[in-house]
């Protein structure tokens, strides 16, 4: 019998990329929606692909594998998969380029005062022709580009960095030594001790327990005044409210925000109510994106694609790829 691969949620738009990944052999079931998903189906799936909130992984009764979308998993419950000898695996290709543009975008917007020109521009073409008046002009060749979180991504952006001629550092206590001889970048032994050296600080590390928060008041103490701040991986890892009081006084003198503690943004927040309101001391300052860094066609249809395949491989195979619950996984009897 040919074994059953489920997505439960799959726009109709993307079913020819899942069923090109994935090749012969298989029965697929495509729904666009949870609910539209039965019972029956979800106990007969050999693998479940997208996405399994809470109340369905009690259904999954055959399910060998779950691959969710995307890089990041702190919102599954790996454990309770585990328990269940179910492997989870992320998809942590298909948008690292993306990623690591957005966080030079950001920084090349702010550090050239882009969304600040065209705003001033717009409230009065003529009066506004002042070149410059660019708050935020640095010549990026004597400036340093920080990294916290050096795999993929961070990677991906320092190379980047690096092709500006900036000098690179990075901070990422799981990288082994070397790490910084082998793409040719300094390396810091302490977040203190980055922060104390930057001029651009961009985050790429995962959101665990021991990076929530990381960038919070302890950090900003330790930064070089007037630190531009970029944060492209997971809202919780910079506590906003000390960002704002750090904003305030100077300590960051500008930051690019792709994600945020509340996603959409909270407005009670004081940081993003100052925003809103366009106050005089933070105008121009902030930037905000929607969660979008990830996002370009072709990076949407590998996301899908990669997550297909990687199903696929090991229900034929056996072949288990970027499985992220290994340390709780219970063979199956
Ligand atoms: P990765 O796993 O390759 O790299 C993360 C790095 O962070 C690792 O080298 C790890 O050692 C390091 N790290 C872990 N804890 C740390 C700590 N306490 N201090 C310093 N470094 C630490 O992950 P990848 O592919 O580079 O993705 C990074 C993050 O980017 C993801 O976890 C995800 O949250 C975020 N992301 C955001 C997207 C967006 O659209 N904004 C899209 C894709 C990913």
């Amino acid at each position: 019998m040919a074994m059953r691969i489920l997505w439960p949620n799959l726009p109709a738009r993307l079913v020819t990329v899942a069923t090109e990944a994935v090749g012969s052999g298989f029965e697929l079931q495509f729904h666009e929606k949870f609910e539209d998903v039965s019972d029956e189906q979800w106990a007969k799936a050999d693998a479940v692909v997208g996405g399994c909130p809470p109340p369905y992984i009690d259904k999954l009764k055959a399910c060998r594998i779950f691959v969710k979308y995307g890089v990041g998993y702190d919102d599954v419950d790996i454990e309770r998969f585990g328990k269940l000898g179910i492997p989870v695996c992320n998809v942590p290709d298909y948008g690292t380029r993306e990623v690591a543009d957005h966080a030079i975008a950001l920084m090349m917007t702010l550090a050239k005062s882009v969304a600040y020109h065209d705003s001033e521009l717009r409230a009065d073409l003529k009066g506004n022709w002042r070149p410059q008046h660019n708050p935020f002009g640095r010549r990026l060749s004597v400036c340093t580009f920080g990294v916290v979180g050096m795999g993929r991504i961070g990677t991906a952006a320092a190379l980047r960095a690096k092709a500006f001629d900036m000098d690179v550092v990075f901070y990422d206590p799981y990288q082994p030594n070397g790490y910084q001889f082998a793409i040719g970048v300094r390396r810091a032994d302490t977040l203190a001790e980055l922060m104390g050296q930057c001029d651009f600080v961009s985050i790429h590390t995962p959101l665990t327990a021991e990076t929530r928060g990381l960038i919070g008041a302890e950090a900003f103490a330790a930064a070089k005044r007037g630190v531009i701040l970029i944060n492209t991986a997971r809202g919780p890892v910079v506590d906003i409210d000390a960002l704002h009081d750090a904003m305030k006084d100077g300590t960051v003198q500008a930051a690019g925000l792709d994600v945020l503690p509340e996603e959409p943004a909270n407005a009670q927040r004081r940081l993003i109510a100052a925003w809103q309101k366009n106050e005089d001391w933070i105008r121009h300052r902030l930037l905000l994106t929607p969660h979008s860094a990830f996002y370009t066609p072709e990076s949407f249809r590998d996301n899908r694609g990669f997550a297909a395949r990687t199903a696929a491989r090991y229900l034929r195979d056996g072949r288990l790829e970027n499985c992220v619950n290994k340390q709780f996984l219970i063979p199956k009897v």
